[in-house]
């Protein structure tokens, strides 16, 4: 999947209400390969609805979800996740009672390959991140850190085309969130996964992405490479405000 440069997702005009409240309103977003965007705003604004509704968990109201320039809308989440589309949670949402290799091994049963190649493929991915050490280890006493390690492996089982993030960063220190930054870019390169990182925290998300949307109440405020962004005064007044330090 990664070898093709060509490998876009995206929304076009995604709109989503609940009720008579607009999550999301005519919202164009795309991603491709090997490359890191970023999706910054303040809560509230619609990341996750975002993240939901390119992954399947959400259809849209209005607009088209296209996977390399198929209309992939009504695909459910399980089978968007089979083409290559996959996502972390903000809650880690591991399965407390089995280990993490288990946890890993599921998805790739739930994807359709053998229990030997989902646990040989689970090894690979925790290798990968440099975790192999653990596989035997309950996921529900892990800590913090390792839990979203774990998850983006789960996520990486079988090589998606696209990840998305969805605050990984959530409550680690500035070390583990540049670690962490390590890894995402190390995705996007060795890998060629297209990556959308919505995160809190501006300085990750800007030492990483090439490409930035700013979301705010719902609607793309902004869009463009990582300079502009740092640029861009509408940007400067909607989010990089005196409350910043507090996100
Ligand atoms: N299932 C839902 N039903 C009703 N309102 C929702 C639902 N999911 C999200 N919202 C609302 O949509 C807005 C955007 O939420 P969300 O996408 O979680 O924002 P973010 O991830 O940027 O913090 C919020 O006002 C939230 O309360
Ligand atoms: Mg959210």
């Amino acid at each position: 999947m990664g070898s093709n440069n060509k490998c876009a997702l995206a929304v076009s005009g995604v709109t989503v209400a609940f009720g008579g409240f607009k999550a999301l309103t005519d919202v164009t977003l795309t991603v491709t390969s090997g490359t890191v965007y970023g999706l910054i705003g303040p809560n509230g604004a619609g990341k996750t609805t975002l993240v939901n509704v390119l992954t399947g968990f959400q259809t849209p109201s209005q607009g088209r979800i296209l996977l390399n320039g198929r209309d992939v809308g009504t695909h459910p989440a399980h089978l968007l996740r089979r083409e290559g589309v996959a996502r972390t949670f903000q809650a880690g949402r591991l399965f407390s009672g089995l280990d993490v290799l288990d946890n890993l091994a599921v998805t790739g049963v739930g994807l359709g390959y053998s229990r030997h190649a989902s646990e040989v493929e689970a090894m690979r991915v925790l290798d990968w991140i440099g975790v192999a050490d653990l596989a035997e280890k309950p996921a529900a006493g892990l800590p913090y850190t390792d839990e979203r390690r774990v998850g983006i492996a789960r996520a990486l089982m079988f090589d998606p085309a696209f990840l998305l993030l969805d605050e990984p960063a959530a409550g680690m220190s500035e070390a583990e969130a540049e670690d962490l930054a390590l890894l995402i870019a190390r995705a996007a390169k060795e890998l060629e996964t297209g990556v959308l990182l919505i995160e809190h925290n501006v300085g990750l998300v800007l030492s990483v992405s090439s490409h930035v949307y700013v979301l705010d109440a719902g609607q793309v405020i902004e869009a463009g490479d990582r300079d502009a962004i740092i640029a861009s005064q509408r940007v400067r007044d909607a989010y990089f405000g005196s409350d910043q330090e507090a996100v």
